[in-house]
């Protein structure tokens, strides 16, 4: 089966799915690349059967967020070939790849191949470092293997057929070092009952602020005004943290109680899995 474009579709507020997306693409023997980016619009697209999709998207509480998945509606296939890619923050990814998995299948994709990454945790910092740096070379090389092995596996094919796609449910699962998670849901559990507040949005320091806009850019949500950067309306934001890790001025923080918790209970080096 010959692929005669790629279409790659990402939602990707700090980078790290587009990341992974890209270097998928770039395992791929094709050159002609369309690219969605669904991080800040929707698309309307059709996807022709002679293409194949690469579409990856974050998770967020061991689900897809819920602007991808209404940013992911607009693009549909009759049939094309489709690599789903989840990129979660070392933590777990739990219902996210079944989830984008059955979200293709339904816009009209087949499912042919697919990837668990870990990119960067959104509430990383420099106190609280959670997979700072991700995804890194190691990383990308197999992101890039996983295009070559998609690429390999459709040119034995002469068409598509129900033994050539996968189930997600049989991907290979990382370690997760069992005293850690217990450690870190006893703490989460502790913070409900102790009613610990958690901030509905990033705080803005205005003394620093620049207004240079930057914020207002990068946020997928709209909850960001022009002139008043200070401000950000909390039932449009998404936590995404993109405001805070883009603004030269540092003056955006997200100070979440998780961030250490993370930083404490995910520090081994879970690494991605591929299914092909
Ligand atoms: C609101 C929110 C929830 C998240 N939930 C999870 C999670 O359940 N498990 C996990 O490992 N990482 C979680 N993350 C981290 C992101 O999945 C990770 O940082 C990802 O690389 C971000 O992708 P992006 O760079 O494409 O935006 C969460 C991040 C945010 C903002
Ligand atoms: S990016 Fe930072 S400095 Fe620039 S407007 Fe936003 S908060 Fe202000
Ligand atoms: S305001 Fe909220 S949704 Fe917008 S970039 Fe910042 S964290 Fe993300």
């Amino acid at each position: 089966m010959e692929i005669h474009d790629l279409a790659v579709a990402y939602f990707s507020p700090t980078g790290t799915s587009r990341k992974v997306a890209e270097a998928v693409a770039s395992g791929v023997a094709c050159t002609d690349v369309l690219t969605f980016d669904l991080t800040h619009n929707s698309v309307e697209a059709h996807i022709g059967s002679a293409s194949l999709a690469i579409v990856a998207v974050p998770v967020y509480g061991g689900h897809l967020p819920q602007l991808a998945v209404e940013r992911l509606q607009g693009l549909r296939s009759d049939g094309a070939p489709a690599v789903a890619v989840v990129v979660y923050g070392n933590r777990a990814y739990e219902h996210a790849l079944v989830e984008l998995s059955d979200l293709l299948s339904g816009n009209g994709f087949n499912v042919v191949a697919a990837g668990t990454f870990i990119g960067e945790h959104s509430y990383s910092s420099e106190q609280t470092p959670i997979a700072a740096g991700r995804p890194d070379a190691d990383d990308l090389r197999l992101a890039g293997t996983l295009g070559m092995k998609v690429s390999s596996k459709l040119s034995r094919l002469t068409s598509l057929s129900a033994s050539s796609l996968v189930d997600v449910r049989k991907i290979r699962k990382p370690r997760q070092p069992l005293f850690a998670t217990a450690r870190f849901t006893f703490s989460v559990m502790r913070m409900i009952m102790r009613k610990v507040i958690m901030p509905p949005a990033p705080l803005t320091d205005a003394s620093l602020c620049l207004h240079c806009g930057k914020c207002v850019d990068l946020c997928p949500a709209g909850a960001i005004k022009k002139g008043e950067e200070q401000m950000t309306d909390k039932s449009k934001c998404i936590k995404c943290c993109a405001c805070v890790k883009g603004c030269p001025a540092r003056a955006r923080t997200f100070p979440t109680p998780f961030a250490k918790l993370l930083a404490a209970n995910f520090k081994y080096r879970k690494s991605p899995k591929l299914l092909c």
